[in-house]
């Protein structure tokens, strides 16, 4: 029997990638304070999430799951959320109209703040400091005062993530993701390239087909669905007091939700079994995503998804593949048959970001060649394996950035010194997710033309 849960039981057992904060009383007050602030979300909408998540779980929707690897306090600007909604609006049109299903929108935003780290510290020029880990924690400059974890950066990491959450909210409900405006989510520089042309073309046949049912009477005037889009938020659940701090009872259901963001996930760092970010996790009901990497067995899998879903719920858990353009054959095969045998319901999301990492020009790059390989090696294990391969997990922005080389306007190494933002991990840059989501549109429409075959009534038989 598992021992009692609590918000804050976590406490209690090993943990991993906790900031080194100077001043623990102040952390206290700090996490005093943000418990007393406002949910950044409702349960019932996690709720919501999860109903939309068990239909991907049944292979009758696909999860697009997508942002920044970390949000910034010094880029917090509208410009920067809308061209990221756009993208992310493209993304998710070009996929629906591949698979003909619905498809679960969740971004990796208003909230994606703290980063797990290979190492605690960095040396630059043989000057070592700790690491940065993410703006709710420490800053990036690379000075000693900048690096002292700030209990602070909470509450600007929870008031950003406020208003971010709000311009969200404005953006999917208040009719700019409305179907009419296909169009005009076009990005000015992805216009002119190659995926911009393939983007236009399906725009083109939406419009037409939206003129088609207008015609029939059945326009988004008529149907709210089509003015607005359900649009969720998710981050890493990694500094566990900021979570804590943001747990609340849900009056309806009298559970436990984690109001910091609609889906909460767990690192491939910190999914240690009887560590606490898994105890933290299993006492919250939204909806779970797991990072599974190579060092993830099938056994260690079936023991986290006994304490992470023990009652099956489908929708719940999100299990988040990230091996390696080259690994995913070795590893995923057999955690997908576990599961399979153990007959769970979950998720099976592909990450093709986090194994595909390299050094360039002393940069942290992704070749995209890599990530294409390992989103296509991912889709061919779940062919032969007769399950759904449910969606897709990526570290992107809106802008124009140079920070993962390759793409159909491929960016060269010499050239990712030229648009280098990220606080942290490279990220596609819009034209690259866009050319990704075509690709996953094709094996979409793979796996949909596998499961159903067209079946022609012959006159007389
Ligand atoms: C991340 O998603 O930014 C991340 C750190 O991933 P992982 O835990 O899979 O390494
Ligand atoms: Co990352």
């Amino acid at each position: 029997m598992p021992t009692p849960w609590k918000p804050d039981s976590w406490r209690a057992l090993p943990i991993q990638q906790v900031p080194d904060y100077p001043d623990m009383a102040e952390l206290a007050a700090v996490e005093g304070r943000l418990a007393t602030y406002p949910p950044l979300v409702f349960a019932g909408e996690a709720r919501k999430l999860k109903k939309q998540l068990a239909k991907v779980a049944a292979g009758e929707a696909f999860l697009l799951q997508g942002g920044d690897c970390a949000e910034s306090f010094a880029e917090h600007g509208a410009d920067n959320i809308r061209d990221f909604f756009r993208v992310f609006l493209q993304m998710a049109v070009v996929l629906t109209y591949a698979a003909a299903q619905p498809v679960v929108k969740v971004g990796r935003i208003a909230g994606q703040f703290a980063k797990p780290r290979s190492k605690p510290t960095e040396t630059i020029n043989g000057i070592e400091l700790p690491a940065y880990r993410g703006d709710i924690v420490n800053g990036t400059e690379f000075t000693a005062e900048a690096r002292i974890p700030d209990p602070k950066r909470q509450e600007m990491a929870y008031r950003q993530s406020a208003a971010t959450l709000n311009l969200l909210r404005a953006f999917a409900q208040g009719g700019y993701a409305n179907l009419d405006n296909v169009h005009q989510w076009m990005l000015g520089f992805v216009n002119g390239s190659p995926q911009g042309s393939r983007y236009q073309m399906l725009a083109d046949r939406i419009s037409e087909a939206l003129a088609f049912m207008r015609a029939c009477g059945i326009s988004p005037d008529s149907v709210p669905d089509m003015r607005t889009t359900d649009f969720y938020t998710s981050h890493e659940a990694l500094l566990l007091g900021y979570e804590q701090a943001l747990t609340r009872v849900d009056s309806t259901s009298g559970d436990w939700y984690a109001t910091s963001g609609h889906m909460i996930w767990i690192g491939d760092r910190t999914r240690q079994p009887d560590h606490a970010h898994i105890e933290f996790c299993r006492g919250v009901k939204n909806p779970i995503g797991l990072k599974c990497g190579p060092s993830l067995a099938p056994d260690e899998l079936i023991r986290l998804i006994d304490t992470l879903n023990p009652t099956n719920e489908p929708g719940r858990l999100t299990l988040i593949a990230r091996f390696g353009a080259d690994k995913v054959g070795d590893h995923l095969p057999a955690l997908v048959r576990a599961v399979k045998r153990e007959g769970r319901s979950v998720v099976w999301s592909c990450d093709p970001m986090h194994g595909n990492t390299i050094t360039l020009n002393s940069y942290k790059t992704r070749p995209f060649d890599r990530i294409l390989k390992e989103v296509e090696a991912f889709f061919e294990v779940h062919r032969a394996e007769g399950t759904h391969a449910g969606g897709i997990h990526v570290e992107m922005t809106g802008r124009d950035v140079t920070e993962c080389t390759g793409g159909a306007v491929a960016i060269s190494g010499e050239q990712l010194s030229d648009r280098y933002h990220t606080h942290c991990d490279p990220r596609l840059n819009a034209d690259q997710a866009l050319e990704l989501a075509f690709l996953v549109a094709e094996n979409l429409k793979k796996e949909r033309d596998g499961k159903e075959p067209v079946q022609y009534a012959i006159a007389g038989e």
